[in-house]
């Protein structure tokens, strides 16, 4: 009896999120937005017809995706309908405070969000034996820690309207592709993996889907500001400059994400591995894990 009424919620929650095929005049909190996957994903959304809610813990950076998003097509824009626009706000998604004071404010000013894309992240490099304890909890704060706050911020409410929506955490290929010497990163992401996953178990009966986005290598700013653990600045720097060479010779732009996350929501996809090297992985880590462990050992640029 418990099962049946349960797969009626099920059924129930999957119809509810099916409005979101249409984005239209739905309402898009995306954070990280002002760089990259976040900012791309904005002007996705705006262009499907969305009014778009940015942050950034660099405002500036959150106000200029605003600017183009506010923008006539004509000009380059994604112009935005509804005169709702894009509008900016400055948050440090690791601090849960102002997480849920921005959750409010967004609340109170544009209304219940549709979908929230929890996007921001830095990126990091370096052995276990050289991250330090604080370079870790760094990692997880904005990795993990962030995306839990935006979940624990938005969530309720979309839960208390009704009216179902759905939330998009960025996880990455890193996730289920271990590496030696990504350790911090890794374990962020697969934090982020299995929440998400769990999470949408229990937003079905709501009607909220969540989807785990897992970019692969994808041409931003990530690996311009990736610290890379017990380097001298020189080094760091040069680092920095090698991989931000590789990511733009790999050549996949952060639109093509963007793509695959308004199309995850639409279709309610549970794991969105994105480029080829992503879906490579996965099917590997489900069907071959044991390879997975052997290509942790090399290094991978
Ligand atoms: N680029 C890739 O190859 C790649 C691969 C896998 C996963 N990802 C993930 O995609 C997401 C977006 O990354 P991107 O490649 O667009 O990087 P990016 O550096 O271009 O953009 C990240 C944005 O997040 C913002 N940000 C950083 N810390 C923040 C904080 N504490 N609070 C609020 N905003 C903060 C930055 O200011 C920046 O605007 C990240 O979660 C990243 O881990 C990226």
């Amino acid at each position: 009896m418990g099962l049946l009424k349960d797969i009626g919620s099920w059924r129930r929650g999957a119809k509810l999120q099916r409005r979101l095929r249409d984005l239209t005049g739905t309402l898009v909190v995306v954070t990280g937005a002002g760089s990259g996957i976040g900012r791309e994903t904005a002007l996705a959304f705006a262009a499907e017809g969305a009014i778009v809610v940015v942050c950034d813990v660099n405002l500036e950076s959150a106000q200029d995706t605003a600017a183009l998003i506010n923008l006539p097509a004509s000009a380059g824009g994604a112009e935005a309908v509804f005169g709702g626009g894009a509008h900016a706000y400055h948050v440090d998604v690791s601090d849960e405070q102002a997480m849920t004071r921005f959750a409010e404010t967004v609340a109170a000013h544009h209304g219940v969000p549709d979908i929230v894309v929890n996007n921001a992240g830095i990126g990091f490099s370096g052995t276990f034996a050289d991250t330090t304890v604080a370079q870790f909890e760094r990692v997880m704060n904005i990795n993990f820690w962030g995306v839990v706050y935006g979940c624990r911020a938005f969530s309720p409410m979309m839960i208390k309207r009704g009216s179902g929506g759905h939330i998009v955490n960025l996880s990455s290929a890193a996730a289920y592709t271990p590496q030696k010497a990504l350790t911090a990163y890794s374990t962020s992401k697969a934090a982020v993996f299995m929440l998400s996953d769990c999470l949408r178990a229990e937003l079905l009966p709501h009607g909220i889907g969540v989807s785990t986005i897992c970019p692969g290598i994808v041409d931003t700013n990530i690996v311009k500001t990736t610290e890379f653990a017990g380097t001298t600045a020189a080094e760091q720097l040069r680092n920095q400059t090698k991989a931000d060479n590789f990511y733009r010779r790999r050549n996949f732009t952060p639109d093509r994400v963007a793509s695959a996350i308004v199309k995850a929501v639409r279709t309610n996809k549970a794991i969105v591995p994105v480029t080829p090297e992503a879906k490579l992985g996965y099917r590997l880590s489900r069907f071959y894990p044991s390879s997975m462990r052997v290509g942790a050992r090399i290094n991978a640029l």
